[in-house]
């Protein structure tokens, strides 16, 4: 095959990547593969918990400033480390750095600075 028959085939490969549900490796920044792989499938990409999961559950929502236990950093950490009994779980293998990278992320997609 000639490399002039190649290039549209090339050109679509992100596009088809991304069909395919690999858009983790599209992602750009460190915080929003994180986010991706620990947290969209129960809070949505856009953190907004409208998943067909958690559609009910306000609290899952985190871009409003309706919190049952609080949006500062310290009570998102403590929250992502422990987990919600039956509703959410720990994630205790996080390292510091990706916990920071995590929050910092999140606060962007609230449109905040953290
Ligand atoms: C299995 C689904 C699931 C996953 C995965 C998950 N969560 Fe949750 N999370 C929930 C639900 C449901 C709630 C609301 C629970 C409640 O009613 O208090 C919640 C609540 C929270 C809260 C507390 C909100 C408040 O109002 O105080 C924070 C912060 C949070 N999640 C952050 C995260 C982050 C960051 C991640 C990724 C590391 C994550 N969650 C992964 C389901 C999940």
């Amino acid at each position: 095959m000639r490399f002039r028959q190649l290039l549209p085939a090339l050109a679509l490969a992100p596009a088809l990547l991304a069909l395919a549900g690999c858009d983790e490796l599209l992602a750009r920044t460190p915080g929003e593969r994180l986010w991706r792989r620990h947290c969209a499938d129960c809070h949505g990409i856009d953190a907004s918990g409208n998943t067909p999961r958690y559609m009910g559950e306000h609290y899952a929502d985190l871009r409003d400033n309706n919190w049952r236990t609080g949006g500062d950093r310290g009570s998102i950490e403590n929250v992502v480390r422990e987990g919600i009994f039956a509703k959410m779980p720990a994630n205790e293998k996080l390292t510091s750095e990706e916990m920071r990278l995590l929050i910092d992320y999140l606060y962007e997609l609230r449109g905040e600075r953290g």
